[in-house]
């Protein structure tokens, strides 16, 4: 049987690879991806209302402020795809308080993943990235570099991916972290970031199954 569909959190420092495993494991599980980062990256492109406003926050790091964001999060999970197929949210919550609103509009995911990875290869990774803008895949100069020129040629580099900017992300990052995890820490699992992608995936499957194994038997007992 299908039991009810799976819903994950995703979460770690800049860097740590959270858009890289949210790609495969789309793949694999088809979750509905909910990447605060993406939509606000996609309303900034269109120039739209809360781009103008997301803008500034963004491409000096900081923080967009809750409301913008958790109104964004709100109206994408309450979507029938998010429903029915379950959701990967990633990016959110970033805050205490973002945190509090999905406990109080009763949203909680079945498990908390947060990727490990040392604060040294984070600046490294964040540096050498490039982003299509074309398809939405994520590459690196040196460990993921484009499948071609014409790939090459188009290739982004994120404003907010300069060495000074990773290292304040990170520091805001660490600060928020540790406020959020109490409320998660029922269904908190660490997973090893600093590994081939391939070889963080092979983790992360494992556990998503798992969890997916755990849901339906708990169904069978009640
Ligand atoms: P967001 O887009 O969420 O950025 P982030 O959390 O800083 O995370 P990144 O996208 O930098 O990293 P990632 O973990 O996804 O790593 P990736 O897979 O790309 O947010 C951006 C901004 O939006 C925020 O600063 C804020 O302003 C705003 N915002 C977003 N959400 C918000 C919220 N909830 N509230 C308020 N504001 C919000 O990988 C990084 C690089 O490493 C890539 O080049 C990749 O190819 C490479 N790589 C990945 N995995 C590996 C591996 N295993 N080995 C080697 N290299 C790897």
């Amino acid at each position: 049987s299908k039991g009810e569909p799976l819903k994950v959190m995703i979460s770690g420092p800049p860097g740590s690879g959270k858009g890289t495993q949210c790609e495969m494991i789309v793949k694999k599980f088809g979750l509905v991806h909910v990447s605060t980062g993406d939509l606000l990256r996609a309303e900034v492109a269109a120039g739209s209302d809360i781009g103008n406003r997301a803008k500034e926050y963004m491409s000096s790091g900081r923080l967009v402020p809750d409301e913008i964001v958790t109104a964004m999060v709100k109206a994408r999970l309450a979507q029938k795809d998010a429903k029915e197929n379950g959701w990967l949210l990633d990016g959110y919550p970033r805050s205490f308080a973002q945190a509090q609103s999905l406990e109080e509009m009763k949203i909680r995911p079945d498990v908390y993943i947060v990727l490990d990875v040392p604060d040294e290869i984070l600046v490294d990774r964040g540096v050498g990235r490039r982003l299509d803008p074309v398809t939405g895949k994520i590459y690196h100069i040196t460990n993921f570099p484009p499948e071609n020129d014409e790939i090459r040629d188009r290739l982004v580099t994120r404003p907010d991916d300069t060495e000074e900017k990773v290292k304040s992300r990170l520091k805001i990052y660490k600060k928020n972290a540790e406020a959020i995890l109490p409320i998660y820490r029922d269904i908190l699992k660490k997973v090893d970031g600093n590994h081939l992608k391939e070889v963080v995936f092979k983790d992360v499957e494992t556990l998503l199954l798992h969890v997916k194994e755990n849901e339906e038997t708990e169904k069978l007992v009640v």
